[in-house]
């Protein structure tokens, strides 16, 4: 796991992935998951997001991940919360009125810890785990939110250009990470203005997930 390359990237406040503004697609799409007010949606490697507010005006319980706690000192910090922090196994819990983020690696977590969530809501966590480890992570985020539908939100361009995270995902690589445990709607695919970092063209991909019928993976 990457720890040292985000603890730097956190520590020297190179964030560029970090929006100052609520994702229009979460606002956008979020309906689609057919969530009522009150649901529990996990947001994975959550980073300081303030989806995780808009999440919260707008009624929903949230659970997170993240892997640098300077991250989540900046979350609280920002929103103006106090949290009351547990340790449990090799993580650590931040918890206030509904909202609980863990601290440390998603491949960590458990099921259980991780306790019962309606949805996920996934913006730059898929595409930030390494391609070899994406399919392992895509299996672990199904097996601990219990097949809960997501928001997927992904971008895909011509890797050669970029090192790193982000990493593109593809239509097929959505497929071979969820295509037996879900049915994929691919709901909106964009020109990103300006490319990815200005270096490469790019679409970002917004994609709905419901569990599949067969519901096994
Ligand atoms: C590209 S950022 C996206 C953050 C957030 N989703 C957003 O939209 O702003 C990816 C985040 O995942 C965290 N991360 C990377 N690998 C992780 C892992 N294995 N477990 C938990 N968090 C991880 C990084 O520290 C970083 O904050």
């Amino acid at each position: 796991m990457d720890v040292n390359i985000w603890e730097k990237r956190w520590l020297k406040n190179d964030i560029g992935f970090h929006e100052a503004r609520p994702n229009p697609n979460l606002i956008n799409y979020l309906a689609n998951l057919n969530l009522a007010k009150g649901s529990r949606i996990f947001v994975p490697l959550c980073g300081k997001t303030v989806d995780i507010r808009w999440l919260l005006l707008n009624g929903y319980r949230v659970a997170g991940i993240e892997l640098i706690e300077l991250a989540v000192d900046q979350l609280f910090s920002e929103n103006g919360i106090e949290p009351e922090v547990t340790h449990i196994g090799k993580l650590k819990r931040f918890s206030a009125t509904n909202i609980d983020i863990f601290v440390g690696n998603v491949f960590d977590l458990e099921k259980e810890t991780l306790g019962a969530v309606d949805g996920v809501y996934d913006r730059a966590a898929l595409v930030a785990i390494p391609p070899d480890k994406r399919e392992n992570y895509a299996a672990h985020l199904t097996q601990i939110t219990d097949h809960a539908p997501q928001l997927v939100i992904t971008c895909d361009y011509d890797h050669r250009k970029i090192k790193g995270s982000p990493f593109p995902v593809s239509g097929e690589a959505m497929q071979a990470c969820y295509g037996k445990a879900y049915q994929l709607a691919l709901e909106e695919r964009a020109e990103i203005p300006g490319g990815l970092k200005g270096i490469s063209p790019a679409h970002s991909e917004v994609w709905v997930l419901k569990k599949n019928s067969r519901g096994n993976q």
